[in-house]
C-alpha cells in the first residue's frame, strides 16, 4: 500500500473509502475521490428539503448518498457516463437507481417534469490547467472526471441546458464550480431558465452555484441578464 501510495494512487483508492460528510463512500480505482468542498453542494441541497433528486455526473454516488442518509424516504437517482463510477456508485446507493449513460439520457422518463432538485459536480477543470493537476488527479482519475473543455464550462453548459425538463416548476439546479468560475457558471444557469445565487464556504473553498427554474415567460432571451443574481457566503 506504501508502495502504490509513493507512486501517487491516491489514499482514497489504495484504502477503498473516502470519508464524505460523515460517511464511508466506497471509491474504487479508476473513480473520481470525492473532495471534502462538494460538502457544500450537499448542505444546500439539504436546505431545499427535497423529495426527488437527481444527482447528475455522479461519480462514487458520494452527493447522492449524503442527501439518501439525511432525508428519510428520499427519491434519488444518479447517473454518470462512466462504467467504472457506475458500478462504484452502485456500492453507495440504491443500485437499481444508478444509471449509465451521458447526461440525462440514461434516467426513467417518470422524473420528467417532477425533480425538486438537481445536484451536480461536473467536470469543470478548463483542458489545459489538467497538466498543473497533482498526480493523484493527473494520473489516476479519470480524464473524463475532470475535463470540462476550453473554458472548463462545457459540460455545466448542458447540465444546465438539460435540466428544466426534468424539474418540477420551482424547482432547482446546484453545480458546482471554482471560484474563479462562478460568475460564468451562474450566467450559464441564468441563460437555461434559471434565477440564481452564488453561495461559497472559504471553510471548504467552496463554490456553489443555486439556480431555481422560473417560469417560462420570465426565461431571459438574451445571453446578458443578471436578473435575480445574489451571491452569498458563508
Ligand atoms: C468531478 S467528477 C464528480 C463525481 C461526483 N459527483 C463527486 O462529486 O464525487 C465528474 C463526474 O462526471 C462524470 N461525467 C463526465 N461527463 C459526463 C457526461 N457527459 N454524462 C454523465 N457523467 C459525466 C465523470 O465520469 C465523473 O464521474
Amino acid at each position: 500500500m506504501v508502495a502504490r501510495r509513493v507512486t501517487g494512487v491516491p489514499l482514497e483508492q489504495i484504502l477503498g473509502w473516502a470519508e464524505f460528510y460523515g460517511l464511508r463512500i466506497v471509491v474504487e480505482p479508476g473513480v473520481f475521490v470525492p473532495r471534502r468542498r462538494t460538502e457544500l453542494l450537499v448542505d444546500e441541497a439539504l436546505a431545499l428539503h427535497p423529495e426527488t433528486v437527481v444527482d447528475i455526473c455522479c461519480g462514487s454516488g458520494a452527493v447522492g448518498a449524503a442527501l439518501a442518509r439525511s432525508i428519510d424516504g428520499l427519491n434519488l437517482h444518479a447517473a454518470d457516463i462512466d462504467a467504472d463510477a457506475v458500478r462504484c456508485a452502485r456500492r453507495n446507493i440504491e443500485p437499481s437507481h444508478v444509471h449509465l449513460g451521458d447526461l440525462y439520457e440514461p434516467l426513467p422518463e417518470e422524473l420528467r417534469g417532477r425533480v425538486d432538485v438537481i445536484v451536480a459536480n461536473a467536470p469543470y477543470v478548463p483542458t489545459d490547467e489538467i497538466g498543473s493537476m497533482p498526480s493523484e488527479a493527473r494520473d489516476h482519475e479519470p480524464r473524463s472526471a475532470l475535463d470540462g473543455g476550453a473554458d472548463g464550462l462545457h459540460v455545466q453548459r448542458r447540465v444546465a441546458v438539460g435540466a428544466p425538463l426534468w424539474l418540477r416548476d420551482g424547482g432547482h439546479l446546484l453545480i458546482e464550480t471554482s471560484v474563479g468560475q462562478a460568475d460564468r457558471t451562474s450566467r450559464i444557469i441564468e441563460q437555461a431558465g434559471f434565477a440564481t445565487r452564488i453561495v461559497s464556504s472559504d471553510e471548504l473553498d467552496a463554490t456553489v452555484v443555486v439556480g431555481v427554474v422560473l417560469p417560462t415567460e420570465n426565461t431571459p432571451t438574451t445571453g446578458n441578464s443578471d436578473s435575480g443574481k445574489r451571491v452569498e457566503s458563508g
